[in-house]
């Protein structure tokens, strides 16, 4: 077996395992187990696929095992709005349909975003005027896919990785020109644009403790404003991407640091889904067997957490295989 579909397959088993299901049960899916208890297990849609490139093992995979569907890079600003007011939204309409046609849920990320924002909106100064280019944004692109996007990365990556957390500032035109208060607008016009869908803040390096000066500390304080004030936010979603497992000693509590975010989140009222989970390797080392088990036995710790946790819906693999993974 190549290392790809090794990969994938101890990827895949690990998860059966983890889920309780035997492996000779080889008619069960990750879908099936998902389903039957409620839950949606997904993977992304990537720019090969939205180009049919992709050999059809790509789609039969992620159509037999997966209920929850996101495009890797289609839904971004800079593919969705390209210069001002003029939209393209081709490439979510076939997510969509996909994802409709195959009965799975459908994420669209991701709305305000330091990073894919487009030329144009980085030559407009002025607060209100790029309010006014985020407002338009969101309420044409939630409007367009009303009732058909289930739930939304309303905004992505905004707290900052210093050493005691803050709000995202360099690199980020929103920050810069509004101030933190396009977090708390944007959820209220998307809420505006599709009452019926989950709204989320999705950030990376949020699985690591939410203890004083952590990011996910900042994270939890700012829901608890959020909440506090009406602003209709109803998930988090944590990132988890695992650069490199061989030597990630960031990782080895994650699992309970990611139940623990859960529970606090719960007591709000909030979710916690895992958006864009993957565990990878540092590139060009060659990967052993040890390494895969490795790599099988953290995406079965956080399916773990995710399965005990009543409050998390959703558990999603940023890719079907390593072969086109971004890492
Ligand atoms: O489509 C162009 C292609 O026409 C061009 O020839 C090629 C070379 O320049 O670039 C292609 O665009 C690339 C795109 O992926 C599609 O492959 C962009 O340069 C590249 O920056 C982009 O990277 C994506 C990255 O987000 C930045 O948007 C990755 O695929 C994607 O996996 C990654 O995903 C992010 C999440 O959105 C947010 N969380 C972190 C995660 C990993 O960085």
């Amino acid at each position: 077996m190549k290392i790809t579909q090794l990969t994938s397959g101890v990827v895949l088993t690990a998860a059966l395992v983890a889920i309780g299901a035997s492996v000779a049960g080889a008619q069960e899916t990750l879908r099936s187990l998902a389903e039957e208890r409620g839950r949606y297990i997904g993977a992304i849609l990537n720019s090969q696929w939205f180009g049919g490139g992709l050999p059809g093992q790509y789609e039969q995979i992620h159509k037999s095992e997966f209920n929850v569907v996101v495009a890797e890079n289609e839904m971004k600003f800079d593919a969705t709005e390209p210069s001002q007011n003029n939209f393209n939204f081709n490439n979510g309409d076939k997510m969509v349909n996909y994802a409709k046609q195959n009965g799975m849920r459908a994420r669209g990320h991701a709305l305000a975003w330091h990073s894919q924002v487009p030329g144009w909106v980085n030559n407009i100064r002025g607060k209100d005027q790029l309010l006014a280019v985020l407002k338009n944004h969101i309420e044409k692109t939630v409007g367009h896919f009303k009732g058909k996007i289930d739930e939304w990365d309303v905004v992505n990556e905004a707290v900052n990785d210093d050493a005691n957390h803050g709000w995202r500032s360099f690199g980020s035109v929103w920050f810069q020109n509004i101030g933190a208060e396009f977090l708390d607008s944007a959820f209220v016009w998307a809420h505006k644009a599709d009452p019926d869908a989950e709204l989320c803040y999705n950030d990376y390096a949020i699985e690591q403790g939410i203890g004083p000066g952590s990011k996910a500390g900042f994270v939890l304080d700012q829901v608890k404003r959020w909440v506090a004030n009406g602003i209709p936010i109803t998930c988090v979603g944590s990132q988890t991407h695992v650069e490199d497992v061989t030597t990630a000693k960031e990782f080895i509590g994650a699992p309970d640091s990611l139940r623990h975010f859960a529970k606090e989140l719960a007591k709000l009222g909030i979710k916690l889904n895992i958006t864009e989970l993957d565990v990878g390797f540092k590139s060009g080392i060659n990967v052993s067997k040890e390494d895969l088990a490795r790599q099988g036995q953290v995406y079965r710790q956080f399916m773990d957490v995710f399965l005990e946790e009543p409050n998390m819906g959703v558990y999603l693999i940023w890719g079907v295989s390593d072969k086109w993974s971004w890492l």
